[in-house]
C-alpha cells in the first residue's frame, strides 16, 4: 500500500494567556516553516492605544466599537531589529513600541471584551488566517477564529514565571520596571480574559497543551517543532 506522504499543517493556531512566550515562540515556528506571523494581540492593544490617544473613555462600549470599526490597523513583518516582533501600524503611523506600554497593558482586555470590536478584529483576521501557511497567535485562535486550524497549540505557565519573563523582556530592552506591577497586571488580565462573555480564554478541545514552566524557550520550540513535523 502506497503511504501519502504527511503535510505540515497550514494553519497554525497559538493560544494562551498573557505573556506566555506565544509570540517569541510562534515567530520562530514561523520564520523556521517558512510561514506568515500573525499576532493577533497587537490588534487590540492597536485600538487600546487609539481610544487612549483620542481621549475616549475605554469603558464607552459603543465609542470603542465604532473606532475598532473604522480604524486601519496593518501588522506587517519587523521593518526594524529592534526586538519587535512585527510592525504595527494604525493609519500609517508605526506605533509598535506604543501599544506595549503600561497604560495599553492596563485597559486593553477591556476593550477586547467587547463584541463589535471582536467583531470587527476576528473578520480581519479569518481573512488574513484562511489563506493558509500562517502562525496565528491570541487566545481565540483555536476556538473561535480559526476553529478548523490544522494544529491548536495552547501554551501555559503560571502566573509567577510569565511575570517573571515579562519582566526580564523589559529589562533586557532596557526598560526600567517593577516585578509586582507586571504580575498584578498579568493576573488581573487573564481574570478578563477567561471570564468575558464573548470568546474567552480557554483550551479547544483538540488543542495540545504545553506547560512551559519547567522548559527553556528552545525546549517548548522543539517540542512544538515534533508536532509540526
Ligand atoms: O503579549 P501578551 O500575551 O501580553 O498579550 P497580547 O497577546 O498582546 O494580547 C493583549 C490582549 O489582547 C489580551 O490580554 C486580550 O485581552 C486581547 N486579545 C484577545 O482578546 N484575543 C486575541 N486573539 C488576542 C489578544
Amino acid at each position: 500500500m502506497n503511504e501519502t506522504p504527511s503535510q505540515s499543517p497550514s494553519i497554525i493556531a497559538i493560544d494562551g494567556p498573557a505573556a506566555s512566550g506565544k509570540s517569541t515562540i510562534g515567530l520562530r515556528l514561523a520564520e523556521a516553516l517558512g510561514y506568515i506571523f500573525f499576532d493577533t494581540g497587537v490588534m487590540y492593544r492597536a485600538v487600546t492605544w487609539l481610544a487612549l490617544e483620542r481621549g475616549i473613555d475605554v469603558h464607552d462600549e459603543a465609542a470603542v466599537t465604532a473606532l475598532a470599526e473604522e480604524m486601519h490597523i496593518d501588522v506587517a513583518p519587523a521593518s526594524k531589529s529592534d526586538g519587535r516582533a512585527c510592525d504595527v501600524l494604525v493609519d500609517g503611523r508605526d506605533i509598535t513600541w506604543e501599544t506595549r506600554g503600561r497604560k495599553v497593558d492596563a485597559n486593553v482586555s477591556i476593550v477586547a471584551a467587547y463584541r463589535g470590536v471582536r467583531r470587527a478584529l476576528s473578520q480581519q483576521q479569518r481573512r488574513v488566517g484562511q489563506r493558509g501557511k500562517i502562525v496565528m497567535v491570541g487566545r481565540d485562535i483555536g476556538t473561535v477564529v480559526l476553529p478548523d486550524a490544522d494544529l491548536k497549540i495552547y501554551l501555559d505557565a503560571t502566573a509567577e514565571e510569565r511575570a517573571r519573563r515579562r519582566y526580564d523582556e523589559i529589562v533586557a530592552r532596557g526598560g526600567s520596571t517593577d516585578y509586582d506591577a507586571i504580575l498584578k497586571r498579568v493576573i488581573e488580565r487573564d481574570r478578563i480574559d477567561s471570564t468575558r462573555d464573548v470568546a474567552p480564554l480557554k483550551a479547544a478541545d483538540d488543542a495540545v497543551v504545553l506547560d512551559s514552566d519547567k522548559l527553556t524557550a528552545d525546549e517548548v520550540f522543539e517540542q512544538i517543532l515534533a508536532l509540526v513535523k
